[in-house]
């Protein structure tokens, strides 16, 4: 089938090599508007979306998750992305890890189709829990008890993606 989206969604990998150029704002808005057309639940739109351009922040933020992460060999979790998106919810609701995961999930699907790559880097809950990660929510006028759920980095690629891997025998059963 010659299909765009289902291309899409079959051939975006995760990035781990960034060209220094930062994102466009054309590039980067069109993902953005991506992730706000995410499904919700109960359609109440609970996520927030924070994209991160300033390259101090984007080194705080890379400090942030690296110390989280306590292995200095992983000085830079983001692996010096331009751009960091982060997708963060109120804990309460209906389905909080749930909505912002598709969010996420539109965002790097929207990144590939404009020709970005872009990674999910864990340990965002770990960020925004601490009083540093509290702190730049409250400089942005963010709620400061957000739940941190997905950090993005996101960039132009540098060289090939690489392939993916085969997907597991059992992972689809069809009844009928
Ligand atoms: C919840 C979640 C957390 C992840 N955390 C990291 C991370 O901390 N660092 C990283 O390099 N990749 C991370 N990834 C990317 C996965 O390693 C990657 O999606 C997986 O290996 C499959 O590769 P693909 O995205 O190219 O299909 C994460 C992905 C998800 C969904």
């Amino acid at each position: 089938m010659n299909n765009q989206v289902l291309e899409a969604l079959e051939n975006r990998r995760s990035i781990r090599r960034f060209k220094a150029e930062q994102v466009s704002k054309e590039d980067l808005r069109a993902v953005l508007k991506a992730g706000t057309y995410a499904p919700t639940a109960a359609g109440v739109q609970a996520p927030y979306i924070v994209a991160v351009q300033d390259p101090d922040t984007v080194a705080q933020l890379d400090k942030m998750n690296a110390a989280v992460l306590d292995m200095p060999q992983m000085a830079h979790p983001y692996y010096g992305a331009p751009t960091i998106l982060l997708v963060l919810v109120p804990r309460e609701g209906h389905a909080p890890v749930e909505d912002a995961s598709l969010v996420a999930g539109n965002l790097m699907n929207a990144a590939y189709a404009v020709g970005l790559g872009s990674c999910w880097i864990h340990r965002g809950r770990q960020m925004f829990d601490s009083e540093e990660g509290k702190e730049l929510l409250r400089k942005w006028g963010l709620p400061d008890d957000l739940m941190g759920v997905a950090t993005i980095a996101l960039g132009y690629p540098d060289g090939d993606a690489p392939a993916a891997v085969p997907r597991k025998e059992n992972y689809i059963t069809e009844i009928g």
